[in-house]
């Protein structure tokens, strides 16, 4: 059995749908989801799907170090972060060596960096006048939005979409192929 733990901060939709992509699967289980937000309607999802969910505070993630022992104690093949918006410290990295994964809603490098997620993303799209965009899949590292990429899917965009429009062309991108791409990266070895 391959073990996925998920790491989210708000919505949770692509936390939901990836538990669902998984749901007649008995060779994948979604072990638990990770927030750093007490207030994430991914709590309710959780509850909603049957799956244990985890609020952390900054304390447990990066002082002492209580979420990274219990991921050690899970040992995942897979840490999947749908949303997450913290910087995951190094300890983690070095401990799950190409095993944290990301989504980013842009074609990074392009709108990557700290501050740039969700609709701050989207505003920046439309506000530049871009013609594409897109969905990046890639490692994590130490920094924001710079680990070696797995895959990127793009969409055109029109001259009338807003930010809303850009919104959903990403989601459905995101739905399709990120459980796509996380059960690719299960299979490789
Ligand atoms: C997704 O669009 C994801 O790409 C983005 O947050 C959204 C979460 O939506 N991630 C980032 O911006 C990371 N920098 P969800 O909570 O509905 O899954």
């Amino acid at each position: 059995m391959k073990k996925i733990v998920l790491f989210a901060s708000g919505s949770g939709s692509n936390v939901e749908n990836i538990v669902n992509f998984y749901k007649e699967n008995e060779k994948v289980e979604i072990l638990r989801v990770f927030t750093n937000n007490p207030k994430a309607y991914v709590i309710e999802r959780c509850a909603k799907l049957n799956i244990e969910c985890t609020v952390f505070g900054r304390k447990e993630f990066r002082d002492n170090l209580v979420i990274l022992d219990e991921l050690r104690s899970i040992n995942p093949d897979l840490i999947v972060l749908a949303g997450f918006l913290w910087l995951i410290p190094s300890d983690y990295i070095q401990s799950f060596p190409q095993k944290i994964v990301n989504i980013h809603p842009a074609m990074l490098p392009k709108y990557g960096g700290k501050g740039m997620f969700g609709q701050h993303v989207h505003e920046a799209v439309v506000q530049n006048g871009e013609k594409e965009t897109g969905i990046t899949i890639h490692y994590v590292n130490e920094r924001y939005d710079e680990g070696q990429i797995i895959k990127q899917i793009s969409c055109e965009l029109k001259s009338t979409d807003t930010a809303e429009d850009v919104a959903s062309k990403i989601h459905e991108l995101e739905y399709t192929h990120f459980p796509l791409a996380i059960d690719e990266l299960l299979n490789k070895d």
